[in-house]
């Protein structure tokens, strides 16, 4: 994304994968667009795949002692939506859109290194059985939780913010057509679930499981059956049942890394911060940063003047920030914690009783679900 808002706007780059194209494409990700993640995409004109197959969703379900209870986002927000369209998804029309501006994208790069981020920073890699040296003007660390731009800033520069919680979440795409055309959030005693889906034929479908589960210890018949008890409601609504095509499970965390930039090597995305993935912000944050740095970039081409690069982290962990508290209420909201008090359960379902009857604790869930707003516009890019 970040490379092609700089192509538009007449700046160069190389895009380093260490991954095969095959695998960033398969592998599934996260699902929910806000819709300025679906503005931004339209702007660039890497729109048509998310207008054609994207599912707009005007609401959501929060669910506890066996009610769902509705929240109408739309009428909350203004007339806004989200989007349920795969993370993948998104990749792919990206590097589509990547590849028909015959721009360098290197996927199965191997002993990727960065060096000399004070000043001139050059990348250095192996590709196709070739030693690559790229010398350039500025690094953009996209490249996730693990990768290696956020290790190449010294330690003493970074502080790091962060919590781990004790559980994770077992997912699945299941061979099924969704059984309600929302996203579901249910909250049960056993612990966690969550109902959404990837197409007209395709349910995802989570699970709070212990951190340290394996899958292997999961026999589809067994998630069926957990699936079942946690989402099934008094009124008999449940999901469809279908056969399982994908399982894994994923830790859950939330982190911070501040500020998001040294000198000539910027972070965006998971590289500078996770959230826990029960408010679906995770793929919005990181369109967020790469806007936020495209338009610092284009500035810093135009002007010569470094005002808005240094002003990136700021801007950007204004927004991480606010996305975090929403992360972590939406998992504190909604979990099982192993070590909860009678105290904490009442307070926890008193917490759910609010926000799905008191319109204003709706329309603040709401705000935040579809994304509040950006913190630079579209036209600042040119688009
Ligand atoms: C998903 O569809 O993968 C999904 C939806 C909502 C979330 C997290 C993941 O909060």
């Amino acid at each position: 994304m970040l490379a092609q808002l700089l192509h538009r706007n007449g700046i160069d780059s190389v895009i380093v994968e260490n991954r095969s194209r095959e695998y960033v494409i398969d592998r599934v990700r996260a699902g929910v667009l806000e819709q300025g993640t679906v503005d931004l995409l339209i702007a660039m004109g890497v729109g048509a795949g998310v207008q054609q197959s994207g599912l707009r969703h005007d609401g959501l379900y929060l669910s506890f002692q066996g009610q769902r209870h509705h929240i109408n986002l739309t009428s909350l927000t203004g007339g806004r939506v989200i989007t349920v369209y795969g993370q993948n998804e998104v990749v792919r029309d990206l590097i589509d859109a990547r590849v028909a501006t015959s721009r360098p994208l290197y996927f199965e790069c191997e002993q990727v290194s960065v060096h000399d981020v004070e000043a001139s920073p050059t990348i250095r890699f192996r590709h196709g059985g070739d030693d690559h040296e790229i010398a350039c003007d500025f690094i953009a660390g996209c490249d996730g939780f693990h990768g290696i731009c956020r290790p190449a800033i010294p330690e003493s520069e970074l502080t790091i913010y962060e919590r781990t919680y004790p559980f994770a979440w077992l997912g699945i795409l299941a061979e099924a057509a969704p059984s309600s055309t929302e996203l579901v959030y249910t909250r049960h005693d056993r612990g966690f679930a969550l109902f959404s889906m990837r197409s007209p034929r395709i349910t995802r479908l989570y699970l709070q499981v212990p951190p340290d589960d394996s899958i292997d210890h999961w026999s589809d018949d067994a998630i069926w059956d957990e699936m079942l008890t946690r989402m099934r409601t008094d009124d008999g609504w449940q999901p469809a049942i279908g056969r399982i095509i994908q399982k894994s499970i994923t830790p859950m965390r939330s982190f911070v890394a501040a500020p998001m930039q040294y000198r000539q090597l910027f972070l965006a995305g998971d590289a500078a911060h996770i959230v826990p993935p029960t408010g679906a912000k995770g793929l919005n944050l990181a369109a967020s940063d790469v806007l936020v740095l495209a338009r610092s970039l284009k500035s810093y081409y135009e002007t010569g003047s470094r005002d808005h690069l240094d002003r990136y982290s700021d801007v950007c962990l204004r927004r991480v920030w606010k996305a975090q508290r929403f992360s972590w209420w939406m998992t504190s909201l909604l979990h099982r914690f192993p070590d909860e008090l009678p105290f904490d359960h009442q307070r926890q379902l008193a917490d759910l009783d609010y926000v799905t009857s008191s319109c204003a604790a709706m329309t603040s869930l709401a705000e935040q679900y579809v994304g509040l707003p950006q913190e630079v516009s579209h036209e600042s890019v040119g688009l």
